[in-house]
């Protein structure tokens, strides 16, 4: 039996695409609030990894007629009772949750905090807890407050690391006794895509965008540090993780520029998770800031600063992998958040993702390689269109299928001695897609009757794999092997 006693099962979800409520009880407006759905909008271009304008935030803002699914999201914040009772009827033991920053700030830095945020987290985090299921906190996961966008360009500020710390440090005093799993900000490596949305940038108010984004970088490594430094001191039994989007990606031929590329995206992927694991720059992240120019300013203090607050885990989200190598004329596929070379050894996804499951042992490895400390897989899911049947069945079998073979590879990775602290499933429910806000593409165990432009009853449904993920959990994986002999 790999998966030890210990091994955390559960799902993961993030507030922006769940929580709706965006006006509610004092919420500030946050950067997820902005992204319209349209069936015109279907790449991720447009939408999520879109740089945008003071123009084009204020002109959302104030938009009467678009459709912003973000802000209504699933609705979590009116059926968070039910919700919760389905993960404890799963059996979870861990959920992966984030919190919103403006519902707490609702400017960001506000001189007090809105107790009326705090309240809705607390009651969340109490039910979990009645369930013995353990609350895993992101920090930050895809909402910037969007005053703070305004005020001070978001992370291009130093005072956001300021404002960040404020904000972290009174929910680690607030839930010091309840919550002992933190991560930092979700996808850290994916600001190099998102000035926006994880950056809380104007690319009209910058003199270089990309020069930004590696400041705002910078910015967000101290305050992931000093998060990190808090938790220690304010709780010291906790772990508080970082997290990276995990891109595998394998030569497309054995000619040796194809490894040489590959080791080179490896580098990209990998250097924000450096910084966080072991306390400073990594020697090719230096070369390409002295190559590019873009340097990005560095006060004395900060070596210091990112070498105390190095994490104790890491996570990673997991969904597909890629092909590196210099053949300009081959195919290509969508993936997460970008496109990549196609793999003639690997089946796709409805939205073009390659479905890899031994690329989960691949990077579980190679991440214990390189890092040594403990691993989390924080997202792992596929995202397919579910149908369902007359009579309220959703046979996703398709789904069992994914998410059974990738958790043998991750049970083989552990029988092979990769430490791995335990598995949120991403989307245990339906939910908003991050990169292009429909809600076609389903992840769920649990079916929600809303459709793209926000209609439905909103009611939960269970899938054919709710069952499923509920016998794993119950056999703490066993039921993966007699499935598959
Ligand atoms: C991850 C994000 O990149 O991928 C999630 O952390 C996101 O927020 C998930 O939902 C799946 O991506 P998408 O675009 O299909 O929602």
């Amino acid at each position: 039996m790999p998966f030890p006693d210990t091994f955390l099962w559960g799902g993961a979800t993030s507030a922006s695409q769940i929580e709706g409520a965006f006006d509610r009880d004092g919420r500030g407006m946050s950067t997820a609030d902005v992204f319209p759905y349209h069936e015109k909008i279907t790449d991720p271009r447009q939408s999520m990894l879109k740089a945008m304008t003071r123009a084009e935030v204020k002109a959302a803002m104030e938009d009467q007629t678009g459709f912003y699914p973000k802000r209504i999201g699933i609705d979590f914040y009116h059926h968070y009772e039910e919700d919760i009772a389905l993960m404890a009827e799963l059996g979870f033991t861990v959920y992966r949750m984030s919190i919103s920053w403006s519902r707490i700030f609702p400017n960001g830095d506000d001189p007090i905090p809105n107790e009326a945020g705090l309240a809705f987290y607390d009651q969340v985090i109490d039910t979990c807890l009645s369930y013995g299921i353990a609350p895993l906190i992101t920090l930050s996961h895809y909402d910037f407050p969007l005053a703070l966008t305004l005020k001070q360009n978001g992370w291009l500020s130093r005072k956001t690391v300021d404002d960040f710390v404020r904000y972290a440090s009174l929910l680690f005093e607030r839930y010091k006794d309840k919550v002992k799993y933190w991560v930092t900000f979700n996808e850290f490596n994916i600001i190099s895509l998102t000035p926006f949305i994880s950056g809380g940038m104007l690319a009209d108010q910058v003199a270089d965008l990309e020069a930004a984004k590696h400041q705002a970088a910078h910015h967000q490594l101290l305050a992931s540090s000093l998060a990190v430094a808090a938790c220690h001191r304010i709780i010291p039994d906790a772990k508080i993780g970082g997290m990276i989007a995990r891109f595998e990606s394998y030569p497309e031929t054995c000619a040796p520029e194809d490894s040489l590329l590959t080791i080179q995206n490896d580098q990209k992927n990998f250097a924000y998770a450096d910084v966080m694991v072991k306390g400073s720059y990594p020697n090719y992240l230096l070369q390409t800031w002295a190559e590019t120019g873009l340097t990005p300013v560095l006060a004395p203090e900060d070596v210091a600063i990112l070498k105390e607050g190095c994490v104790d885990f890491l996570g990673f989200s997991y969904y597909m992998s890629g092909l590196s190598g210099t053949d300009k004329t081959t195919e290509k596929t969508a993936g997460n958040l970008g496109y990549t070379k196609k793999n003639p050894y690997l089946k796709t996804s409805e939205w073009g993702w390659q479905i890899d499951p031994v690329g989960l042992r691949v990077t579980l490895h190679k991440l214990y390689d390189r890092y040594g400390i403990p691993l989390f897989v924080l997202e792992n899911g596929l995202g397919a269109r579910d149908t369902v049947s007359a009579d309220g069945e959703i046979e996703d079998t398709y789904r069992i299928a994914y998410l059974s073979a990738h958790l043998r590879e991750l049970g083989k990775a552990l029988d092979e001695r990769v430490p791995v602290l335990g598995y949120t499933l991403w989307g245990w429910i339906d939910l908003i897609s991050a990169s292009t806000s429909e809600m076609s593409k389903r992840y769920g165990l649990v079916y929600v009757d809303q459709d793209d432009y926000g209609q439905g009853s909103q009611k939960r449904l269970k899938k054919k794999s709710f069952a499923w993920y509920q016998a794993v959990i119950a056999s703490n994986g066993k039921s993966l092997e007699e499935a598959h002999t």
